[in-house]
Order: C-alpha cells, then structure tokens, then sequence
C-alpha cells in the first residue's frame, strides 16, 4: 500500500521532532561514513534543542515530510545573498526511495522561492547522497574543509541553477 504523504513547515516548538528524526535516522545513514563515536558527538553537538532554535533564530526555515500522523523525514535551508543553501535533509531508512527526499527538496525551493542558485555541502564519502544529488539535478564545484562538532571532514559542495 502507498501511504500519502505531506509536507508542513515546522515552527520552534516543533523542532523536537527533528532531534528524534536525526536519532533514528543519523545512525544508519552515516553506518559506512562516520564512526559510532563520530555520530554521538554530531547528534550531541548539531542535533541539541539550543543548536536548531539557534539555527532557527538566524533564519534557517525546517520542514517535515509526514505518513499518517507520523514524521518520516525533515529538511532545513537557509537564504545567504543570493544563494539558498539546503543545510539538513533527512529520510527515515525505511521510507527512502519513494520521493519524500525529493519531495522535501522541493518544498525548502518553493519556501525560499525564488531560488536561483542552491548549494549544499556533502560528506565527500556520503556517495549514496551525492548519487541521489546528481538524479535531482545538482553537480559537484569543489570541496572544502568543514568543522563540525569536534571533527574536520573534506566536504563536497553541490550547486543547482535553476534553469
Ligand atoms: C538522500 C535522501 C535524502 C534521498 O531521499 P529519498 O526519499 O531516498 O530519495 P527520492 O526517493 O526522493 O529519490 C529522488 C531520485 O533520486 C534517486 N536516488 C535516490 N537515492 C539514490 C542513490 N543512492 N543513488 C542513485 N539515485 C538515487 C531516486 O531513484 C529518484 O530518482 P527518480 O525520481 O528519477 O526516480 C535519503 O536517501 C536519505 O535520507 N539518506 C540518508 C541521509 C543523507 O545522506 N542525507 C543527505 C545528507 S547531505
């Protein structure tokens, strides 16, 4: 059976959702990325309730992609100039490849519309998501060294022009 699936725009009291999302799903997606130890100090680090309403503060925008009444996925984005970078986009493992994924891509696009130029940073060894990146129309402009949590990972950035 297809479940119906919906997209709603998250406010600050809802980003507990995401904290319990990224749990979950942090932990399988990264299982061949990041060490144990290295998810723990992420989720720690990135995923505490101060660190999104802080992000939420600085105007980064969250989503959240629903089955029934429950939350199988999340993004955030954020407007910097004239480029709107997607930060966060999350799918449960068992939800992934049925287009929640692109789905909630495209709800952060309508959100910050009009986006004429969207970036994103990419595990240099997440290759599931730079494939799922390459499908919906990003390509790969260089790499850079990002910090984050205790960690310096090689990251790759994405850019999709809008056409
Ligand atoms: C990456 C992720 C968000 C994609 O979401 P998803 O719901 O699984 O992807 P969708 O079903 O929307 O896929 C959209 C398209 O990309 C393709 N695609 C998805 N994953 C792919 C992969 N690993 N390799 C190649 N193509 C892929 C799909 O086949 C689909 O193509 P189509 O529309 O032409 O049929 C999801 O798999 C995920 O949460 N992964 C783990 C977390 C992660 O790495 N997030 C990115 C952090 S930067």
């Amino acid at each position: 059976m297809r479940l119906e699936m919906r997209i709603t725009e998250l406010r600050a009291d809802d980003l507990k959702l995401v904290l319990r999302l990224a749990r979950t799903i942090w932990p399988a997606a990264y299982a061949n990325v990041l060490t144990p130890a290295q998810i723990e100090n992420l989720l720690d680090r990135i995923y505490s309730d101060e660190n999104l309403r802080t992000e939420f503060a600085a105007g980064h925008r969250f989503w959240a992609a629903w089955q029934d009444t429950e939350p199988v996925g999340y993004a955030s984005g954020y407007r910097e100039g004239g480029i709107v970078w997607l930060k966060k986009l999350y799918v449960l493992p068992d939800r992934q490849g049925h287009g929640i994924g692109r789905a909630l891509m495209e709800s952060v696009i309508a959100g910050f519309a009009p986006v004429l130029d969207l970036r994103l940073f990419v595990n240099g060894n997440n290759i599931a998501a730079q494939r799922f990146y390459e499908r919906t129309g990003f390509a790969c402009i260089g790499e850079q060294a990002v910090r984050m949590g205790d960690y310096t990972f090689t990251d790759k950035i994405y850019r999709r022009i809008s056409r």
